[in-house]
């Protein structure tokens, strides 16, 4: 009944509203953070980052583990790679996947510009390419913090790549876990929802993970290898 309730309380305006607090109140950035995906864009990148109250919510959640290692899928002009690699242990290292040069060489800028590029690894090519070779070189169990943030529909084949490497407490997080600006959770009959249903369901349902969803922005799933 409350949930019902609720729903019905819910409209687009106050979804909106919602929105904007959330970056208004826990949104803040240092100044470099500001004004990188505005330089991003003006660079040609698309405007498709996380936003800054999500940038923090990575940060907390990374630093909640051991921080010795992360991969991110999906790097773009490098904005959550900063805030996950500020969450991590002092020599912790973030390894993240880039499709595009133009996209990948930028974030290396910005992760020098943001003194954290001796810690980040920028891995250029196909996610399906490269996290195999991952998976291969990386022992089970010594990933801490996993961020999906690349192709929507191909979710359920990174988690199947890189759920092993991923360590006893160690956590994986993944945006658009409830929707992006062309397709939401509600659409059933969509390809993208389709596949991102079946991602959340594999982390919901594996009895080595604890997961749940925060609906900040489009979503994030959070899950724990418990
Ligand atoms: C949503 S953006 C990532 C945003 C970034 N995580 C942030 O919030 O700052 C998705 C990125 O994934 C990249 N990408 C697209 N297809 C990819 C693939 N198959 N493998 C790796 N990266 C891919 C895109 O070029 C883009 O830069």
């Amino acid at each position: 009944m409350l949930g019902k309730l609720l729903v019905m309380n819910m409209t687009a305006q106050r979804w909106r509203y919602i929105q904007e607090y959330s970056k208004e109140v826990f949104g803040q950035e240092d100044a470099h953070l500001s004004g990188l995906m505005q330089e991003a864009i003006a660079n040609g990148l698309p405007s498709i980052a996380i936003t800054a109250d999500v940038g923090r919510l990575l940060m907390i959640l990374a630093s909640t583990t051991r921080g010795r290692l992360a991969i991110e899928v999906g790097t773009l002009g490098g904005y959550s790679g900063i805030w996950l690699a500020r969450g991590l242990a002092n020599a912790g290292r973030l390894i993240t996947i880039e499709l595009e040069d133009k996209h990948a060489d930028f974030a290396q800028r910005q992760f020098e510009l943001a003194s954290v590029a001796n810690r980040i690894e920028i891995k250029r090519g196909a996610a399906l390419d490269v996290l195999p070779h991952l998976a291969e070189e990386l022992e089970p169990g010594s990933v801490d913090v996993v961020f999906l943030d690349a192709v929507k529909s191909e979710y359920p084949q990174y988690w199947t790549l890189i759920r092993n490497l991923i360590a006893k407490g160690g956590i994986i997080l993944a945006d658009n876990a409830l929707g992006s600006d062309t397709w939401h959770i509600d659409d059933e009959s969509d390809p993208q929802r389709i596949a991102m249903d079946k991602f959340n369901r594999l982390v919901a349902s594996d009895p080595e993970f604890e997961a749940s969803i925060i609906p900040l922005r489009n979503g994030v799933l959070v899950g724990r290898r418990m």
